[in-house]
């Protein structure tokens, strides 16, 4: 999805998601090359971060308010969104308590980009566009988006 197409209503917060999805995909992308264990386990720890505040995000602002606007339009996709969600959550979970070497490691972050990138392209090729053709508004929002990813961030970073 072209930022430069979106319409003024929906421009801000889906840029926002946007650049969530542009960041993590690079840092799966980027783990691709990696040997070190010290830069894997950086890599693991930024994109699980990462995708933890961003879920968190899209589930408590973005879903529930498409859900209210259209609960008709928008219920099934965010369904399978928060499903997605949550096996997402699940590989996140297991690879906090592990280190570079463990058995599976390296496959579970791989496969959590595999699950990322079809979610991301769902959540592009589909959820947006659908957003955007049925005018949903989503100025409103953007605040308390900004406000919570500028929290979570700051909680991770204290931690
Ligand atoms: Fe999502
Ligand atoms: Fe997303």
């Amino acid at each position: 999805m072209n930022k430069s197409q979106i319409p003024v209503a929906q421009k801000e917060v889906l840029s926002l998601l946007l650049d969530d999805h542009r960041k993590v995909k690079k840092l799966f992308k980027e783990f691709e090359d990696v040997t070190d264990a010290a830069k894997k386990q950086s890599i693991v720890a930024e994109a699980c971060m990462d995708l933890t505040a961003h879920t968190q995000i899209e589930e408590q602002q973005f879903y529930m308010f498409l859900r209210d606007q259209d609960p008709e339009a928008f219920g099934d996709l965010l369904d399978e969104a928060l499903v997605e969600h949550a096996s997402a959550k699940d590989l996140i979970r297991q690879l906090q308590e592990m280190k570079p070497g463990d058995d599976l490691y390296d496959a579970k972050f791989i496969v959590l980009g595999e699950y990322v990138n079809h979610h991301v392209a769902e959540e592009e090729d589909e959820l947006f566009p659908k957003i955007i053709s049925k005018k949903i508004d989503l100025r409103e929002l953007l605040p308390a988006m900004v406000q919570m990813k500028e929290d979570l961030l700051a909680e991770n970073t204290n931690a």
